[in-house]
Protein backbone atom coordinates (compact mmCIF):
# COMPACT_ATOMS: atom_id res chain seq x y z
CA UNK A 1 0.00 0.00 0.00
CA UNK A 2 1.66 3.84 -0.80
CA UNK A 3 0.74 5.69 1.84
CA UNK A 4 0.54 10.05 1.39
CA UNK A 5 0.60 13.05 4.46
CA UNK A 6 -1.44 16.28 3.12
CA UNK A 7 -1.02 19.46 4.95
CA UNK A 8 -3.32 22.33 3.81
CA UNK A 9 -2.57 26.17 4.09
CA UNK A 10 -4.84 28.87 3.44
CA UNK A 11 -8.49 29.52 2.71
CA UNK A 12 -11.54 26.97 2.18
CA UNK A 13 -10.94 26.89 -1.43
CA UNK A 14 -8.15 25.10 -0.89
CA UNK A 15 -9.09 23.09 1.98
CA UNK A 16 -11.70 21.48 -0.47
CA UNK A 17 -9.13 21.45 -2.97
CA UNK A 18 -7.18 19.09 -0.47
CA UNK A 19 -10.69 16.87 -0.14
CA UNK A 20 -10.71 16.62 -3.58
CA UNK A 21 -6.75 15.19 -4.04
CA UNK A 22 -7.23 12.88 -1.08
CA UNK A 23 -10.36 11.24 -2.81
CA UNK A 24 -8.07 11.10 -6.23
CA UNK A 25 -5.03 9.21 -4.26
CA UNK A 26 -7.59 6.92 -1.94
CA UNK A 27 -9.35 5.75 -5.26
CA UNK A 28 -5.80 5.29 -6.56
CA UNK A 29 -4.83 3.06 -3.93
CA UNK A 30 -3.05 5.65 -1.67
CA UNK A 31 -3.59 5.30 2.13
CA UNK A 32 -3.73 8.38 3.88
CA UNK A 33 -1.31 9.02 6.97
CA UNK A 34 -1.72 11.23 10.07
CA UNK A 35 1.67 12.24 10.09
CA UNK A 36 4.65 12.99 7.40
CA UNK A 37 6.60 10.68 9.63
CA UNK A 38 4.68 7.85 8.41
CA UNK A 39 4.40 8.84 4.52
CA UNK A 40 6.13 8.12 1.35
CA UNK A 41 4.56 10.70 -0.39
CA UNK A 42 4.32 13.99 1.65
CA UNK A 43 2.49 17.18 -0.07
CA UNK A 44 1.79 20.38 0.59
CA UNK A 45 -1.41 22.30 -0.54
CA UNK A 46 -0.25 25.98 -0.35
CA UNK A 47 -1.32 29.48 -0.34
CA UNK A 48 0.56 32.61 -1.45
CA UNK A 49 -1.83 35.62 -0.46
CA UNK A 50 0.24 37.34 2.00
CA UNK A 51 4.25 36.66 2.36
CA UNK A 52 4.31 34.68 5.04
CA UNK A 53 1.59 31.97 4.42
CA UNK A 54 3.80 31.97 1.25
CA UNK A 55 7.07 31.34 3.54
CA UNK A 56 5.49 28.61 5.45
CA UNK A 57 5.63 25.70 2.96
CA UNK A 58 9.15 26.86 2.64
CA UNK A 59 10.09 26.10 6.02
CA UNK A 60 8.11 22.99 6.40
CA UNK A 61 10.34 21.71 3.00
CA UNK A 62 13.66 23.36 4.63
CA UNK A 63 12.65 20.88 8.07
CA UNK A 64 12.84 18.02 5.86
CA UNK A 65 15.81 18.61 3.85
CA UNK A 66 17.90 17.76 7.27
CA UNK A 67 15.47 15.59 8.16
CA UNK A 68 16.31 13.81 4.99
CA UNK A 69 19.60 12.89 6.80
CA UNK A 70 17.88 10.38 9.29
CA UNK A 71 16.00 8.20 7.08
CA UNK A 72 13.58 10.25 5.63
CA UNK A 73 15.64 10.04 1.99
CA UNK A 74 12.77 7.92 0.24
CA UNK A 75 10.24 10.47 0.77
CA UNK A 76 9.06 12.14 -2.65
CA UNK A 77 7.91 15.88 -1.74
CA UNK A 78 4.72 17.21 -3.48
CA UNK A 79 4.28 21.32 -3.47
CA UNK A 80 0.55 21.67 -4.37
CA UNK A 81 -1.90 24.79 -5.09
CA UNK A 82 -1.26 28.49 -4.98
CA UNK A 83 2.67 28.69 -4.78
CA UNK A 84 2.76 25.72 -6.61
CA UNK A 85 1.29 27.95 -9.45
CA UNK A 86 2.92 31.08 -8.83
CA UNK A 87 6.63 30.04 -8.60
CA UNK A 88 6.52 26.60 -10.81
CA UNK A 89 9.82 25.41 -11.63
CA UNK A 90 11.51 27.53 -9.54
CA UNK A 91 10.57 25.49 -6.33
CA UNK A 92 12.70 23.01 -7.40
CA UNK A 93 15.13 25.43 -7.40
CA UNK A 94 14.59 26.82 -3.61
CA UNK A 95 13.95 23.30 -2.65
CA UNK A 96 15.73 20.13 -4.71
CA UNK A 97 14.06 17.15 -2.83
CA UNK A 98 10.84 18.07 -4.33
CA UNK A 99 9.67 16.06 -7.23
CA UNK A 100 5.80 17.11 -8.00
CA UNK A 101 5.00 20.82 -8.14
CA UNK A 102 1.14 21.20 -9.31
CA UNK A 103 -1.08 24.39 -9.09
CA UNK A 104 -4.74 24.34 -8.50
CA UNK A 105 -6.08 24.54 -11.92
CA UNK A 106 -4.44 21.22 -12.63
CA UNK A 107 -5.64 18.89 -10.29
CA UNK A 108 -7.65 17.24 -12.73
CA UNK A 109 -4.24 15.90 -13.87
CA UNK A 110 -3.04 14.65 -11.20
CA UNK A 111 -3.78 10.42 -11.88
CA UNK A 112 -1.30 11.30 -14.85
CA UNK A 113 1.22 13.19 -13.11
CA UNK A 114 1.28 10.04 -10.22
CA UNK A 115 1.75 7.77 -12.71
CA UNK A 116 5.00 9.98 -13.82
CA UNK A 117 5.98 9.84 -10.33
CA UNK A 118 5.82 6.65 -9.35
CA UNK A 119 7.77 5.33 -13.01
CA UNK A 120 10.88 7.32 -11.19
CA UNK A 121 10.40 10.73 -13.14
CA UNK A 122 12.22 13.38 -10.57
CA UNK A 123 10.37 16.67 -11.76
CA UNK A 124 7.08 16.27 -12.31
CA UNK A 125 4.49 19.30 -13.20
CA UNK A 126 1.20 20.82 -13.55
CA UNK A 127 0.76 24.13 -14.37
CA UNK A 128 -1.60 25.15 -17.22
CA UNK A 129 -4.23 27.61 -16.23
CA UNK A 130 -6.14 27.23 -19.18
CA UNK A 131 -7.95 23.95 -18.24
CA UNK A 132 -11.81 24.30 -19.23
CA UNK A 133 -12.62 21.69 -16.45
CA UNK A 134 -13.16 22.38 -13.29
CA UNK A 135 -12.21 19.88 -10.72
CA UNK A 136 -15.52 17.79 -10.38
CA UNK A 137 -14.24 14.53 -8.68
CA UNK A 138 -16.89 11.77 -7.71
CA UNK A 139 -14.01 10.95 -5.63
CA UNK A 140 -13.95 13.81 -3.03
CA UNK A 141 -13.34 12.58 0.59
CA UNK A 142 -14.81 15.01 2.90
CA UNK A 143 -13.55 15.22 6.57
CA UNK A 144 -17.02 16.44 8.20
CA UNK A 145 -19.64 14.40 7.75
CA UNK A 146 -22.30 17.42 8.61
CA UNK A 147 -21.16 20.18 6.60
CA UNK A 148 -19.76 19.79 2.92
CA UNK A 149 -17.90 22.26 0.51
CA UNK A 150 -18.87 22.47 -2.67
CA UNK A 151 -17.45 24.65 -5.52
CA UNK A 152 -19.74 26.64 -8.14
CA UNK A 153 -17.13 29.06 -9.38
CA UNK A 154 -13.39 29.09 -9.83
CA UNK A 155 -10.60 31.26 -10.49
CA UNK A 156 -11.65 35.41 -10.97
CA UNK A 157 -11.80 37.72 -13.59
CA UNK A 158 -11.04 40.76 -10.88
CA UNK A 159 -7.78 42.35 -10.81
CA UNK A 160 -7.26 43.88 -7.84
CA UNK A 161 -3.88 45.84 -7.23
CA UNK A 162 -2.50 43.86 -4.25
CA UNK A 163 -3.85 40.21 -5.23
CA UNK A 164 -2.10 37.13 -6.44
CA UNK A 165 -5.32 35.26 -6.86
CA UNK A 166 -6.11 35.91 -10.32
CA UNK A 167 -2.56 34.60 -11.38
CA UNK A 168 -2.52 31.62 -9.29
CA UNK A 169 -6.27 30.62 -9.82
CA UNK A 170 -6.11 31.91 -13.19
CA UNK A 171 -9.56 33.11 -15.06
CA UNK A 172 -13.13 32.44 -14.00
CA UNK A 173 -15.14 29.33 -14.77
CA UNK A 174 -18.78 28.79 -13.56
CA UNK A 175 -19.90 25.27 -13.06
CA UNK A 176 -23.64 24.04 -14.59
CA UNK A 177 -26.42 24.46 -12.26
CA UNK A 178 -27.26 21.34 -12.98
CA UNK A 179 -24.35 19.88 -11.91
CA UNK A 180 -24.29 21.89 -8.79
CA UNK A 181 -27.50 20.88 -7.31
CA UNK A 182 -27.19 17.34 -8.40
CA UNK A 183 -23.66 17.24 -6.12
CA UNK A 184 -26.10 19.17 -3.70
CA UNK A 185 -29.03 16.86 -4.01
CA UNK A 186 -26.10 13.72 -3.62
CA UNK A 187 -25.20 15.33 -0.29
CA UNK A 188 -28.03 15.36 0.89
CA UNK A 189 -28.70 11.71 0.14
CA UNK A 190 -25.70 11.62 2.17
CA UNK A 191 -26.48 12.90 5.35
CA UNK A 192 -24.87 16.35 4.67
CA UNK A 193 -27.08 19.11 6.41
CA UNK A 194 -25.09 22.25 5.98
CA UNK A 195 -23.06 23.16 2.79
CA UNK A 196 -20.47 26.07 2.18
CA UNK A 197 -21.10 27.26 -1.66
CA UNK A 198 -17.43 28.53 -2.76
CA UNK A 199 -15.77 30.28 -5.09
CA UNK A 200 -13.39 33.30 -5.42
CA UNK A 201 -15.81 35.73 -6.60
CA UNK A 202 -19.69 33.76 -6.06
CA UNK A 203 -21.27 37.00 -6.88
CA UNK A 204 -19.98 36.94 -10.47
CA UNK A 205 -21.68 33.02 -10.85
CA UNK A 206 -23.31 32.51 -14.59
CA UNK A 207 -24.60 29.33 -14.87
CA UNK A 208 -23.24 28.46 -18.49
CA UNK A 209 -26.39 25.86 -18.96
CA UNK A 210 -29.41 26.83 -20.50
CA UNK A 211 -30.80 27.36 -17.13
CA UNK A 212 -28.59 30.10 -17.12
CA UNK A 213 -28.97 30.96 -12.98
CA UNK A 214 -26.96 34.00 -11.56
CA UNK A 215 -25.65 33.67 -8.20
CA UNK A 216 -29.03 34.69 -6.33
CA UNK A 217 -31.43 31.94 -7.83
CA UNK A 218 -28.61 29.38 -7.89
CA UNK A 219 -28.65 30.21 -4.42
CA UNK A 220 -32.46 30.36 -3.70
CA UNK A 221 -32.57 26.78 -5.63
CA UNK A 222 -29.89 25.37 -3.25
CA UNK A 223 -31.82 26.55 -0.30
CA UNK A 224 -34.70 24.13 -1.16
CA UNK A 225 -32.88 21.05 -1.66
CA UNK A 226 -34.62 18.64 0.94
CA UNK A 227 -32.82 17.70 3.72
CA UNK A 228 -30.24 20.73 3.63
CA UNK A 229 -30.82 22.87 6.84
CA UNK A 230 -28.38 25.47 5.74
CA UNK A 231 -26.53 26.79 2.98
CA UNK A 232 -23.51 29.39 3.49
CA UNK A 233 -21.63 31.12 0.33
CA UNK A 234 -18.07 32.80 0.22
CA UNK A 235 -16.42 34.68 -0.93
CA UNK A 236 -18.14 38.02 -1.78
CA UNK A 237 -17.30 41.30 -4.20
CA UNK A 238 -19.10 44.28 -3.65
CA UNK A 239 -19.13 45.41 -6.97
CA UNK A 240 -21.24 41.91 -7.94
CA UNK A 241 -23.33 41.71 -4.78
CA UNK A 242 -26.95 42.65 -5.85
CA UNK A 243 -29.72 43.57 -4.09
CA UNK A 244 -31.30 39.80 -5.22
CA UNK A 245 -28.98 37.75 -3.06
CA UNK A 246 -30.68 39.60 -0.13
CA UNK A 247 -34.14 39.57 -1.17
CA UNK A 248 -33.48 35.72 -1.53
CA UNK A 249 -31.98 35.34 2.46
CA UNK A 250 -34.74 37.34 3.34
CA UNK A 251 -37.16 34.57 1.76
CA UNK A 252 -35.40 31.74 2.28
CA UNK A 253 -34.76 30.64 6.26
CA UNK A 254 -32.26 27.88 4.95
CA UNK A 255 -29.80 30.28 3.31
CA UNK A 256 -27.34 31.30 6.32
CA UNK A 257 -28.45 34.94 7.78
CA UNK A 258 -24.54 35.84 7.32
CA UNK A 259 -22.87 37.61 4.33
CA UNK A 260 -18.73 38.04 4.55
CA UNK A 261 -18.00 41.50 2.22
CA UNK A 262 -14.94 42.37 2.00
CA UNK A 263 -14.95 45.87 1.83
CA UNK A 264 -10.54 46.67 2.22
CA UNK A 265 -10.84 50.26 2.69
CA UNK A 266 -12.85 53.31 4.01
CA UNK A 267 -11.64 55.42 1.41
CA UNK A 268 -12.69 55.57 -1.70
CA UNK A 269 -9.71 57.47 -3.22
CA UNK A 270 -7.63 53.78 -1.72
CA UNK A 271 -10.41 51.72 -3.15
CA UNK A 272 -9.79 53.70 -6.16
CA UNK A 273 -5.96 52.54 -6.22
CA UNK A 274 -6.83 49.25 -5.31
CA UNK A 275 -9.06 48.61 -8.38
CA UNK A 276 -11.81 47.40 -6.29
CA UNK A 277 -14.37 48.61 -8.89
CA UNK A 278 -16.89 50.56 -6.21
CA UNK A 279 -16.52 53.57 -3.91
CA UNK A 280 -17.58 53.91 -0.36
CA UNK A 281 -20.89 54.98 -1.51
CA UNK A 282 -21.39 52.06 -2.96
CA UNK A 283 -20.28 49.31 -0.61
CA UNK A 284 -22.34 51.52 1.76
CA UNK A 285 -25.65 51.26 -0.56
CA UNK A 286 -24.75 46.95 -0.49
CA UNK A 287 -24.91 47.44 3.57
CA UNK A 288 -28.14 49.37 3.79
CA UNK A 289 -30.10 46.77 1.74
CA UNK A 290 -28.46 44.39 4.31
CA UNK A 291 -29.75 46.39 7.36
CA UNK A 292 -32.96 47.02 5.79
CA UNK A 293 -33.27 43.09 5.04
CA UNK A 294 -36.38 41.07 6.54
CA UNK A 295 -33.56 38.87 8.49
CA UNK A 296 -31.04 40.15 10.83
CA UNK A 297 -27.54 39.46 8.87
CA UNK A 298 -24.86 39.37 10.40
CA UNK A 299 -21.96 40.96 8.36
CA UNK A 300 -18.13 40.62 8.20
CA UNK A 301 -15.14 41.81 6.41
CA UNK A 302 -11.76 41.82 5.29
CA UNK A 303 -10.09 45.38 5.53
CA UNK A 304 -6.11 45.75 4.77
CA UNK A 305 -3.91 48.50 6.21
CA UNK A 306 -0.90 50.23 4.91
CA UNK A 307 -2.03 49.95 1.34
CA UNK A 308 0.40 52.03 -0.44
CA UNK A 309 -0.08 55.43 -0.29
CA UNK A 310 -2.70 54.86 2.70
CA UNK A 311 -2.80 58.01 4.55
CA UNK A 312 -3.87 59.32 8.18
CA UNK A 313 -6.89 60.98 6.37
CA UNK A 314 -7.22 57.40 4.62
CA UNK A 315 -6.93 55.56 7.54
CA UNK A 316 -9.89 57.74 9.58
CA UNK A 317 -12.31 57.31 6.46
CA UNK A 318 -11.76 53.35 7.39
CA UNK A 319 -11.81 53.95 11.55
CA UNK A 320 -15.15 55.94 10.79
CA UNK A 321 -16.84 53.09 8.03
CA UNK A 322 -16.33 50.17 10.83
CA UNK A 323 -17.69 52.58 13.82
CA UNK A 324 -20.50 53.22 11.00
CA UNK A 325 -21.02 49.62 10.20
CA UNK A 326 -20.29 47.59 13.21
CA UNK A 327 -19.46 44.27 11.93
CA UNK A 328 -19.47 41.22 13.63
CA UNK A 329 -16.37 40.05 13.08
CA UNK A 330 -13.34 41.25 10.67
CA UNK A 331 -9.99 40.08 9.15
CA UNK A 332 -7.35 42.76 9.59
CA UNK A 333 -4.63 42.60 7.52
CA UNK A 334 -0.94 44.14 6.78
CA UNK A 335 -0.69 44.87 3.20
CA UNK A 336 2.05 42.38 1.69
CA UNK A 337 3.62 42.98 -1.61
CA UNK A 338 3.10 40.11 -3.95
CA UNK A 339 4.49 39.17 -7.20
CA UNK A 340 3.02 40.44 -10.67
CA UNK A 341 0.82 42.49 -8.90
CA UNK A 342 0.17 46.31 -10.03
CA UNK A 343 0.34 47.61 -6.89
CA UNK A 344 4.09 46.38 -6.47
CA UNK A 345 5.19 49.50 -9.09
CA UNK A 346 3.19 51.96 -6.76
CA UNK A 347 5.41 54.71 -4.77
CA UNK A 348 4.81 55.51 -0.99
CA UNK A 349 4.70 51.92 0.21
CA UNK A 350 3.78 51.94 4.21
CA UNK A 351 6.92 51.11 6.68
CA UNK A 352 6.34 48.15 8.57
CA UNK A 353 5.68 49.30 12.09
CA UNK A 354 3.54 52.62 11.06
CA UNK A 355 1.23 49.01 9.41
CA UNK A 356 1.31 47.28 12.83
CA UNK A 357 0.23 50.71 14.91
CA UNK A 358 -2.73 50.73 12.26
CA UNK A 359 -3.36 47.04 12.54
CA UNK A 360 -3.43 47.34 16.51
CA UNK A 361 -5.43 50.82 16.09
CA UNK A 362 -8.74 49.00 14.28
CA UNK A 363 -8.10 45.64 16.06
CA UNK A 364 -8.92 47.43 19.43
CA UNK A 365 -11.71 49.34 18.31
CA UNK A 366 -13.29 46.38 16.36
CA UNK A 367 -12.63 44.51 19.72
CA UNK A 368 -15.37 46.55 21.79
CA UNK A 369 -17.72 46.68 18.91
CA UNK A 370 -17.94 42.98 18.69
CA UNK A 371 -18.58 42.84 22.75
CA UNK A 372 -21.32 45.46 22.55
CA UNK A 373 -22.53 43.73 19.51
CA UNK A 374 -22.38 40.09 20.90
CA UNK A 375 -23.67 41.80 24.77
CA UNK A 376 -27.61 41.89 22.74
CA UNK A 377 -27.77 38.66 22.28
CA UNK A 378 -27.55 38.08 26.30
CA UNK A 379 -31.44 36.11 26.61
CA UNK A 380 -32.13 35.34 23.34
CA UNK A 381 -32.84 31.49 21.93
CA UNK A 382 -30.51 31.06 18.95
CA UNK A 383 -30.16 27.39 16.99
CA UNK A 384 -27.20 25.72 16.44
CA UNK A 385 -25.58 23.16 14.72
CA UNK A 386 -23.50 21.16 17.09
CA UNK A 387 -19.51 20.84 15.52
CA UNK A 388 -18.48 19.14 18.34
CA UNK A 389 -16.88 19.04 22.10
CA UNK A 390 -13.95 21.33 23.46
CA UNK A 391 -12.77 18.71 26.20
CA UNK A 392 -10.88 21.41 27.77
CA UNK A 393 -13.82 23.68 28.58
CA UNK A 394 -16.39 20.68 28.83
CA UNK A 395 -18.42 22.89 26.55
CA UNK A 396 -20.09 21.70 23.01
CA UNK A 397 -19.11 23.90 20.20
CA UNK A 398 -22.66 25.00 18.17
CA UNK A 399 -22.62 27.59 15.64
CA UNK A 400 -25.54 29.98 14.76
CA UNK A 401 -26.57 30.32 11.13
CA UNK A 402 -24.92 34.09 11.73
CA UNK A 403 -21.91 31.40 11.47
CA UNK A 404 -20.89 33.06 15.66
CA UNK A 405 -19.39 30.03 18.08
CA UNK A 406 -21.86 29.48 20.59
CA UNK A 407 -20.50 27.13 23.32
CA UNK A 408 -23.19 25.35 25.72
CA UNK A 409 -23.42 23.54 28.22
CA UNK A 410 -26.55 20.30 27.98
CA UNK A 411 -28.03 19.09 31.20
CA UNK A 412 -29.10 15.35 29.71
CA UNK A 413 -25.32 14.81 27.97
CA UNK A 414 -22.89 16.99 29.46
CA UNK A 415 -20.26 15.05 27.02
CA UNK A 416 -20.22 12.88 24.50
CA UNK A 417 -20.26 8.91 25.93
CA UNK A 418 -19.56 5.88 23.90
CA UNK A 419 -21.98 6.16 21.35
CA UNK A 420 -23.84 9.07 21.94
CA UNK A 421 -22.57 12.95 20.39
CA UNK A 422 -24.71 15.92 19.96
CA UNK A 423 -22.29 16.35 17.23
CA UNK A 424 -24.31 17.20 14.12
CA UNK A 425 -27.79 18.18 15.64
CA UNK A 426 -29.18 21.58 15.48
CA UNK A 427 -30.36 22.68 19.03
CA UNK A 428 -32.08 25.43 20.51
CA UNK A 429 -29.67 27.57 23.01
CA UNK A 430 -29.90 29.94 25.71
CA UNK A 431 -27.28 32.71 25.26
CA UNK A 432 -26.28 33.45 28.52
CA UNK A 433 -22.71 35.08 28.45
CA UNK A 434 -20.97 37.25 25.57
CA UNK A 435 -17.47 37.92 24.65
CA UNK A 436 -15.97 39.54 21.83
CA UNK A 437 -15.57 36.91 19.63
CA UNK A 438 -18.08 34.04 20.87
CA UNK A 439 -21.37 33.40 22.81
CA UNK A 440 -21.98 30.87 25.83
CA UNK A 441 -25.20 29.31 27.35
CA UNK A 442 -27.21 25.84 27.77
CA UNK A 443 -29.89 24.19 26.34
CA UNK A 444 -33.33 24.95 27.61
CA UNK A 445 -33.83 21.61 29.33
CA UNK A 446 -31.72 23.15 32.16
CA UNK A 447 -34.64 25.29 32.45
CA UNK A 448 -37.55 23.07 33.02
N1 LIG B 1 -1.75 41.92 1.39
C1 LIG B 1 -2.56 41.91 2.47
N2 LIG B 1 -3.78 41.34 2.47
C2 LIG B 1 -4.21 40.78 1.33
N3 LIG B 1 -5.36 40.16 1.02
C3 LIG B 1 -5.30 39.76 -0.27
N4 LIG B 1 -4.13 40.12 -0.81
C4 LIG B 1 -3.43 40.76 0.16
C5 LIG B 1 -2.14 41.37 0.22
N5 LIG B 1 -1.32 41.42 -0.84
C6 LIG B 1 -6.47 40.01 1.96
C7 LIG B 1 -7.73 40.70 1.45
C8 LIG B 1 -8.60 39.55 1.05
C9 LIG B 1 -8.18 38.49 2.03
C10 LIG B 1 -8.54 37.10 1.63
O1 LIG B 1 -6.79 38.64 2.09
O2 LIG B 1 -8.29 41.42 2.52
O3 LIG B 1 -9.97 39.86 1.14
FE1 LIG C 1 -4.40 31.49 -0.51
FE2 LIG C 1 -5.84 32.93 -2.24
FE3 LIG C 1 -4.81 30.63 -3.01
FE4 LIG C 1 -6.83 30.66 -1.24
S1 LIG C 1 -6.87 31.34 -3.41
S2 LIG C 1 -5.00 29.44 -1.11
S3 LIG C 1 -6.31 32.51 -0.07
S4 LIG C 1 -3.71 32.46 -2.42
Amino acid sequence: MKTFYIETFGCQMNAHDSEKVVGTLVEKGYQQMAKPEDAELVLYNTCSIRDKAEQKVFHRLQQFKYAAKNGHSKKTFGVLGCVAQQEGERIFERAPHVSLVVGSASYTKLPELLIQLEAGNQRVTGLSLDTNETFDTPFTRRDNPHRAYLTIIEGCDKACAYCVVPFTRGPERSRTSESVLREMQSLAGSGYTEVQLLGQNVNSYRDPSPAGLDFARLLAATGEIAGIRRVRFTTSHPRDFGRSIVDAIGEQPTLCNHVHLPVQSGSSAVLERMQRLYTRDDYMRRIEWMKNAKRDIAITTDIIVGFPGETEADFNRTIDLIDEIEYDSMFIFKYSKRPNTSALAYEDHIPEDEKTRRFMILQERQRVIQMRRNGKYVGRTEEVHVEGYNLATGQWIGRTSQNKTLNFHDVELPAPVEGRTLTGQYLDVLVTRAGPNSLAGHTQTLLQ
